[in-house]
């Protein structure tokens, strides 16, 4: 039986006989001294063997390769002074190997190096293909470990100190759209029906409101068809929660309670409480979006007023249209950003371009305050126009003055990614920061351009502010979003639980009355019969995962993860099915095969 993991091993178990398994991470021959790294998933451990202190393991010592798997038997020493290695845990001991068995060897050449002593680069492809053999390396290990704790700090919190009980929800189940398109099963024995993957168990959850289960919570699978980028996957997991009868202060502050209780659990890291909070109008106008990044301290300013009268005509028509005229103004970015890079075809330029901006003026400011413009600002900013903005901003010499003039959305999205990679270039993102806030009151819809409808911005079974009822339309939302380090990590709202209202907020989004019983006629029927008020949130627990283990993409925090193709390199899904399969489902493809497989 296996004693110890190999890396939970230390000073203090020095005499001890211990029995491990594990993986050669790496042999290393010193002329008749052979070492090896014995790696299982709590870490890595020095084994010794020679021919005079442990004659019997010393011709299987001399046998072994990387990754092969072996059963040591041995003796726990301290290392001598000079081979003492204080980059692993284990590096003060090593083990003289009384016995190794060998319980597996490697028949193929590997296709990456698995130790982490080497620094080996492998291309992401390889690492999914192989995920079984990635997943040993110790920093993805790490990661799955971490995950593990995480979920059982969640599980520990809401169980045993709020009371919360997990409930399972289909995963069969109806198609109803979230905003992202939906993953179709068909149905077999129903001819010619589907169910849809869950896009989040919103519904559900719900109704177990309605149910009276009061508090509940579940480790939740979802599924969403969209456009894959570092913090999405199509089906990625959810610590999905829902209350009755609690006010918005007071589901913020248990969420508070929850996730500060996970930080101090999984990182020791003591949260401030209550966490900061800004409003969206506030977030929107400050960093000019909706998850700011508040590890630093840049801000826009919003210069509008100042500039609505300027000859400049891209300024002046921006006001006059609806939109804004704002500033990032960057301490010393006159040294860094060089006109090459601000103007037509630099990295600047098209950071603001992809954001759909048309162009970016900019402005330097000089010893004694001076300013220095090209182009068409040059010659039509006034001597007062210059005063006000300086003061607005703030800007001292060696300040640089990015602009964003025209529509307000574009204006607020080029500046905020303008914002990000400022920071990180100046440095003034300090990575070891943990900073997490909500952001509240968002509005209650957004204008889709391309439907020319208006759309919930969360989901359309968030209630609205009571106050703003008289004008849905601009209503804003008891709606709350976690941000962590500028990363959505979490959503929730209050939610509707009055028919009326509910048939009031599909109305507005251009459901019929009938599209609207069609589609959640449960929902409007189960609100009749004696609804609590409730509400909720879900966290993203790949991203939660992602950012506590200081990653830079979920696929590093999930086991099994897919491509941004949505493809499973590992088991090459998804796949073609026989035809007699998509015969029994009642379904024939569009898809023009070459072969029999579809
Ligand atoms: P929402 O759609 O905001 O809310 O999702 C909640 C959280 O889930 C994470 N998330 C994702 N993570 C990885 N890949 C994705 N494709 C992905 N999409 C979302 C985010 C997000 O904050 N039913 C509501 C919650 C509620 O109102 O209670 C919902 O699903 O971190």
């Amino acid at each position: 039986m296996r004693t110890y993991y190999c890396g939970e091993l230390s000073k203090e178990h020095c005499a001890k006989t211990v029995t491990l398994y594990g993986w050669v991470d790496r042999r290393r021959d010193h002329g008749g001294v052979i070492f090896i790294d014995l790696r299982d998933r709590a870490g890595v451990v020095q084994i010794v063997s020679d021919p005079q202190r442990t004659p019997e393991s010393y011709p299987i010592a001399e046998s072994l390769r990387n990754e092969y798997v072996v059963k040591i038997l041995g003796r726990v020493s301290q290392r001598p002074e000079e081979s003492l290695n204080p980059r692993i845990a284990t590096g003060e001991i090593e083990i003289y190997a009384d016995e190794i068995e060998i319980l597996n060897i490697v028949h193929k050449q590997l296709p990456f190096v698995i130790s982490a002593t080497e620094n080996e680069s492998v291309r992401e492809e390889v690492r999914l293909q192989y995920r079984y053999l990635d997943l040993r390396r110790e920093r993805m290990s790490q990661n799955l470990q971490l995950r593990h704790q995480v979920v059982k700090t969640m599980r520990r919190y809401l169980e045993d100190q709020e009371n919360f009980i997990e409930v399972e929800t289909p995963i069969l189940t109806r198609s109803t759209p979230e905003g992202a398109r939906d993953y179709l099963v068909p149905s077999r024995v129903n001819e010619g029906k589907w169910y849809a993957l869950p896009q989040s168990p919103q519904l559900f959850k719900q109704l177990l409101m309605v149910s009276g289960l009061d508090r509940y919570y579940q480790i939740a699978r979802c599924f969403r068809d969209e456009d894959l980028r570092a913090d999405r996957q199509p089906e990625f997991t959810q610590l999905d929660i829902e209350m009755s009868f609690m006010s918005q202060e007071e589901i913020l502050s248990l969420n508070e309670g929850l996730v500060s209780y996970i930080f101090k659990n999984v990182k020791n890291i003591d949260l401030p409480r209550p966490f900061p909070r800004l409003t969206y109008s506030e977030s929107m106008d400050r960093y000019g979006c909706d998850r700011p990044d508040t590890r630093f301290e840049l801000e826009l300013v919003d210069v509008s007023d100042i500039l609505q009268d300027s000859s400049f005509k891209v300024f002046s028509e921006a006001v006059q249209k609806g939109g804004k005229v704002k500033v990032l103004p960057i301490p010393l970015g006159n040294e860094i950003f060089s006109n090459v890079r601000i103007k037509p075809g630099g990295d600047i330029f098209r950071e603001v371009i992809e954001a759909g901006s048309k162009g970016l003026a900019y402005i330097r400011v000089r010893e004694g305050l001076e300013i220095d413009t090209i182009g068409a600002i040059k010659d039509n900013l006034s001597e007062e126009q210059k005063k006000l903005l300086l003061e607005r901003t703030g800007a001292q010499p060696g300040h640089l003055l990015l602009f964003g003039a025209g529509n307000t959305d574009i204006v607020n999205k080029s500046l905020s990614r303008l914002r990000l990679v400022v920071g990180e270039e100046l440095g003034l993102i300090d990575h070891d920061k943990v900073n997490l806030l909500w952001v509240t009151d968002f509005p209650m819809f957004e204008w889709n351009n391309e439907e020319k409808r208006l759309e919930a911005l969360h989901h359309p079974f968030t209630a609205p502010r009571p106050e703003d009822l008289a004008d849905l339309k601009t209503a804003r939302a008891q709606a709350y979003d976690l941000i962590f380090n500028g990363v959505e990590v979490g959503g929730g709202s209050l939610r509707i639980y009055q028919r009326e209202i509910q048939e009031k907020v599909f109305a507005t989004i251009g459901l019929s009355p009938e599209e609207a019983i069609n589609k959640f006629g449960f929902l409007l029927e189960a609100f009749e019969y004696g609804t609590p008020p409730h509400g909720g949130i879900a966290y993203g627990l790949d991203r939660l995962v992602m950012l506590l283990a200081k990653e830079s993409s979920i696929r590093d925090v999930i086991a099994f993860p897919k491509t941004q193709q949505a493809a499973c390199l590992l088991t090459d899904a998804p796949s073609g099915v026989d035809l007699k399969q998509l015969k029994e489902l009642h379904i024939a493809s569009t898809y023009k095969p070459k072969s029999e497989k579809v």
